[in-house]
């Protein structure tokens, strides 16, 4: 079982559409998968076909009542790929976390520790901080992948998330990497692209993806009908792209 993080604390960057259709790839070719939405937006649970009516238990109770996993686990629309929900609640769970004395970067240690199904990956869909939630996903998870939007700006804040990173790697969690950078929403038509790209490449070496993720309206329409780019339009570039990066990923898990 390999946890990875899809982490970036600047918003819009494509973590959830990454998270969704990375774990609808690796789904597809048929490893089990478990996404964790740690988003109060929940993008990811509603991006995958989840209706509220549907969910008993969410991330949040996972993380402040001590539900089990094992109850708050529903299928989704993709093969293969089952989620822990989350809900607007969430916004408010730092705050409980933060009031528990000790031990309050180690909950999810616990959870897995206990997990009755067999997953190959667990995939956790940051939500846009670096709080408390997002150092508890780092003491658990044995690599991070970073989506970062081709645009201006694409560097900006990259120095804090990499010292939180190093800060818990020294401090909680001696195993965690970088697994890899990728580029999202990349136009190739635009200087810009190309800038950014070098800029990311020059940062990062052989950690960035070479797959890049291309700005493609039928990725930002699938969620809408809550479904992966694969079970929602198979032949536009979004799905060629994000198929791509899961066998990028699958062969990287190798060396
Ligand atoms: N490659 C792409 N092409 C076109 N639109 C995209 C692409 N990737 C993501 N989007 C759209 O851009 C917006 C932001 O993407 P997404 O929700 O995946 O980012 P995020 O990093 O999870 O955001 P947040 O930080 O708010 O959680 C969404 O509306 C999404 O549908
Ligand atoms: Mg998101």
């Amino acid at each position: 079982m390999k946890i990875i993080a899809i982490t970036n604390q600047k918003g819009g960057v494509g973590k959830t559409t990454t998270a969704i259709n990375l774990a609808a790839g690796l789904g597809r070719k048929n490893y089990k998968v478990l996404l964790l939405d740690l988003d109060p937006q929940a993008n990811s649970t509603t991006g995958l076909g989840i209706e509220k009516e549907q969910i008993k238990s969410d991330i949040f109770d996972v993380l402040i009542h001590n539900v089990k996993f094992d109850n708050a686990i529903l299928p989704t629309t993709a093969k293969n790929v089952w989620i822990i929900p989350s809900s607007i609640q969430l916004a408010g769970a730092e705050i409980f976390l933060s009031s528990k004395t000790s031990n309050s970067e180690k909950i999810f240690q616990e959870h897995f520790d206990n997990l009755e199904y067999d997953f190959d990956f667990i995939l956790f869909d940051c939500p846009p901080s670096l709080g408390l939630i997002n150092r508890n996903v780092l003491s658990v998870c044995d690599e991070v992948l970073i989506p970062i939007q081709a645009e201006y700006y694409a560097l900006e804040g990259l120095t804090q998330l990499l010292s939180t990173i190093s800060l818990v790697k020294k401090m909680f969690n001696s195993k965690l990497q970088i697994g890899g950078i990728l580029l999202t929403m990349f136009d190739n038509r635009v200087n810009l692209g190309q800038e950014v790209k070098e800029e990311v490449y020059k940062f990062f070496k052989e950690k960035v993806y070479k797959t890049m993720i291309p700005r493609n309206v039928t990725l930002a329409e699938a969620p809408s009908v809550g479904k992966s780019i694969f079970d929602y339009k198979s032949n536009c570039s979004g799905a060629k792209a994000y198929e791509s990066l899961t066998e990028e990923f699958l062969k990287n898990q190798l060396n």
